[in-house]
């Protein structure tokens, strides 16, 4: 086995069967060797990491969230001296981090230690940064090293150095995991994809997240006091936040929105459903957003309908919601539907989804 093609990919736990089939076309030697947890697996992916990478930098997966490389094996006591001993051992173990490009370290606990990535991160970037390496950048790094501590089966009896970590149960030790890499090529710029977003006063729908969250990972821009059209807008989340952007904001929803936007006067509410609002042409947009909890391929019919009503500059964001059986044969079906209208210029499932993807549509015409 070669170190250069272990690697750790993290997708949602109800989509690792999705995800695998992505690291399959994308690499087919590849081979599991172990769920560290739920929806992060450890892979010899059997091209060299930065192979796979370019591979789905040109085309990124859909529900493969995250990936990190796997350089480095160093065994865990389960103390509260695992960070320090990290910072000593790393550095040396790990290939060298380029002086020139800011970087971060992320780690992810997926045992039962008594330190917390914090911990681990800190320490470990002050020894990686040293006197003469990089800067660290935990907002913008161009490089990470990533850290997971794990319980890990011992799939390779002659790996000495996985000898010192305590034992976990029955065949496992303690373990981390780390890689260098450059942000770009790990599909997410945070740890395992896990982008998260603070709580707001005022916040209407957990919602929200996903749709902040699709702006920054498909950098999407909205032009000042836009007009914004938000299909399925009830309880008013992604209304809210549009708003917040300066968007005036058609939503519609037969269901009531928030209270708290009710004295709005840059939202008109319609009570209605997205196909009767379709019946009464609709003005023009800059913008629609879709979140309607509706079969993915009604929701790309009325998508496409609604194409003629955005103006050829414009975007749309929609969520596709996943069905418990046939999911890729029923996304496949909604994205022939879109393509009649749109270029799909992005597709992700987002930490935010749950069984729903995202998808970034810029209209056929634009092309
Ligand atoms: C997940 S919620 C939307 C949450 C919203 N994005 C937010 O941030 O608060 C889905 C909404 O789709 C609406 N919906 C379902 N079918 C619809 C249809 N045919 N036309 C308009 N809205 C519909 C439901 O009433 C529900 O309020």
């Amino acid at each position: 086995m070669k170190l250069n093609s272990l690697l750790i990919l993290t997708c949602d736990d109800g989509s690792v069967d999705l995800a695998q089939a992505e690291l399959s076309a994308a690499a087919p030697d590849a081979v599991l060797l172990e769920e560290l947890s739920a929806g992060v697996l450890l892979y010899d992916a059997g091209v060299p990491f930065a192979e796979l990478a370019a591979r789905w930098r040109a085309a990124p997966p859909i529900f493969v969230r995250h990936i990190a490389p796997v350089q480095a094996i160093a065994p865990l006591g389960g103390h509260a001296g695992d960070p320090a001993y990290l910072a000593r051992t790393l550095p040396d173990a790990l290939p060298a981090l380029d002086p020139t490009l800011p970087f971060s370290v992320q780690t992810r606990i997926l045992a039962d230690v008594p330190y917390k990535p914090f911990d681990v991160n800190t320490t470990l970037a002050a020894a990686l940064a040293g006197d003469n390496g990089p800067t660290l950048d935990v907002r913008a790094p161009q490089q990470i090293v990533s850290v997971a501590c794990v319980s890990l089966r011992i799939w390779q009896p002659d790996a000495s150095l996985m000898l010192g970590g305590a034992h976990v149960g029955r065949n496992k030790r303690l373990a981390a995991l780390a890689g260098l890499s450059l942000a770009a090529d790990n599909l997410s710029s945070w740890a395992g994809g896990m982008r998260r977003f603070a709580r707001e006063e005022g916040q209407v729908s957990r919602a929200e997240f996903k749709l902040l969250e699709a702006f920054e990972v498909f950098g999407v821009e909205l032009s000042p006091r836009g007009m914004a059209l938000d299909l399925g807008a009830a309880p008013g989340g992604w209304t809210r936040v549009l708003r917040q952007r300066g968007q005036y904001v058609t939503a519609i929803d037969p269901g009531e929105l928030d209270a708290r936007l009710a004295n709005d006067r840059g939202i008109r509410h319609l009570r209605i459903t997205a196909e009767q609002y379709l019946q009464d042409e609709p003005d023009r947009f800059d913008v629609i957003v879709n979140d309607m909890r509706m079969d993915a391929r009604d929701s790309a019919r009325l998508m496409a309908a609604f194409a003629r009503f955005l103006y050829p500059h414009g975007w749309v964001l929609m969520t596709l919601k996943l069905p418990e059986h046939d999911r890729q044969p029923v996304l496949d079906q909604a994205f022939a539907i879109l393509r009649r209208a749109y270029r799909i210029a992005g597709a992700r499932q987002l930490f935010h989804n749950r069984s729903e993807i995202t998808v970034f549509l810029i209209p056929a015409q634009g092309l």
